[in-house]
């Protein structure tokens, strides 16, 4: 099944891209040495979701500021950041842009905006445009919103229902890039819905669980195990004001083994990892009201030994499955399972201080397609280059997303 929220992200002149158009798959693997700009991609459509969760402003400041957003360019040339999105909401395709300016004095402002949700035949069924502090096309009965230059329209837009499912779905694509000492330690109750982006509310999201669907907190057990830690049992624990999780691990002991209760302080960094990624990833299931839309994930191979990396891809395809996934991976372990197939590789370099990334050369799609090599084989020999045909077409036919930001 095409679990797509996302199937299609332009970006311009953000942080290290000054242009890119791909289209992602339910499970997109970016690849590609270190600073190329794998994070960077990632992050374009984190900070869609932040600035739609909260303000545009909060968003641009958590980042340090308009400057590292933007892309800097040698002549010192202004750039304005751009993201555009073609995505799947449960009434239909839709494209959301925005573009934004620097202007003095570090501020900025919303230069552009644009929302297009298209009927079945893709025609363009509502539609609105915005251009500086302008409504330049608003095609619903009512009165469009005020415009606020520092904030995107379309939050105010989505009190309208026609707008209001691009907002959802954007807002709840979530990324993690996990933090072990953050997940280890007691926490504050929190809302457990969403995985949080280090995992420091890891506790709420498996009382949530418990409560809702035990039997996803089995799978994560099923694929914890099958990662090679023999855990029983992962529960909410409440201490005091605070929570954590407790598991019960069986250990070795001279008689035997037993199972003791340990909680998450005691859990070794890898453990805490996997079970973030795998809680994130396999309790998103297929609730399409609450859940995330689409899961990032910075490196899921991180700690992990390299005879687990088989079962956690396993994790993902099956994730993959439901919602879907956008991962950065630096691991032949993990790329070496069949479930990884070319048109899921989205390879990243960096060219002339530029990051550009494209579909797989189509003669390494051959060979993996042929069984002649994996895409883990082909990672260590620094083999997986994007296709230069594709990277020639991104810069000769720009698509309709692309031009919403140019
Ligand atoms: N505003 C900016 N303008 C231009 N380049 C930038 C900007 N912000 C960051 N960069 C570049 O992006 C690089 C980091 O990219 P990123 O973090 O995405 O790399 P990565 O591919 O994820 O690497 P790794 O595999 O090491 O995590 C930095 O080295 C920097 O050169
Ligand atoms: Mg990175």
């Amino acid at each position: 099944m095409d679990t797509r929220s996302v199937t299609h992200l332009a970006l311009r002149n953000y942080k290290s891209i000054e242009s890119c158009e791909i289209e992602l798959a339910p499970l997109t693997v970016l690849v590609g040495r270190n600073g190329v700009g794998k994070s960077n991609i990632l992050d374009a459509l984190r900070f869609t979701a932040d600035a739609l969760n909260t303000t545009l402003e909060f968003a641009i400041r958590e980042r340090g500021g308009i400057d590292q957003v933007r892309r800097k360019s040698l002549g010192g040339r202004p750039t304005h950041p751009g993201v555009a999105l073609r995505v799947r909401t449960p009434a239909g395709e839709a494209e959301y842009s925005f573009r934004i300016a620097a202007v003095k004095g570090l501020a900025f402002r919303v230069d552009r905006e644009r929302c297009r949700v298209f009927d079945a035949g893709g025609g363009i069924r509502h539609e609105f445009d915005i251009d500086g502090d302008a409504v330049t096309r608003w095609t619903l009965q009512s009165a469009p919103p005020a415009v606020s230059s520092d904030r995107l329209f379309l939050v105010a837009a989505s009190g309208q229902p026609e707008f209001r499912l691009v907002w959802d779905v954007l807002r709840r694509m979530t990324f993690h890039n996990l933090n072990p000492e953050a997940m280890k330690l007691p926490g504050r109750p929190e809302p457990g819905e969403l995985l949080s982006h280090d995992g420091r509310n890891l506790a709420s999201v498996i009382k949530q669980l418990q409560s809702s669907n035990g039997g996803r907190l089995n799978r994560v057990l099923q694929f914890i195990r099958a990662i090679g830690v023999p855990i029983s049992r992962i529960a909410h624990k409440q201490a005091g004001a605070l929570e954590t999780i407790e598991v019960s691990q069986e250990v070795q002991v001279p008689e035997g083994s037993r199972n003791s209760n340990f909680d998450a302080i005691s859990l070794s960094d890898g453990t805490i990892r996997a079970i973030g990624i795998l809680v994130s990833v396999v309790s998103a299931g297929p609730s399409k009201s609450s859940g995330p839309t689409l899961i990032g994930i910075e490196e899921p191979e991180t700690s992990l030994h390299p005879a687990a990396a088989g079962a956690m891809m396993e994790a993902l395809a099956e994730g993959a499955e439901t919602t879907q996934l956008i991962v950065t991976c630096h691991s032949p372990d993990l790329l070496e399972h069949s479930a990884v197939k070319p048109d899921m590789i989205r390879p990243v370099l960096l060219d002339n201080g530029r990051t550009v990334v494209g579909q797989l050369s189509p003669h390494k799609a051959e060979l993996m397609r042929d069984h002649l090599c994996s895409a883990g084989e082909l990672l260590r020999l620094d083999q997986l280059e994007p296709d230069a045909a594709d990277l020639k077409q991104q810069e000769e036919a720009r698509g309709t997303l692309f031009e919403a930001i140019a």
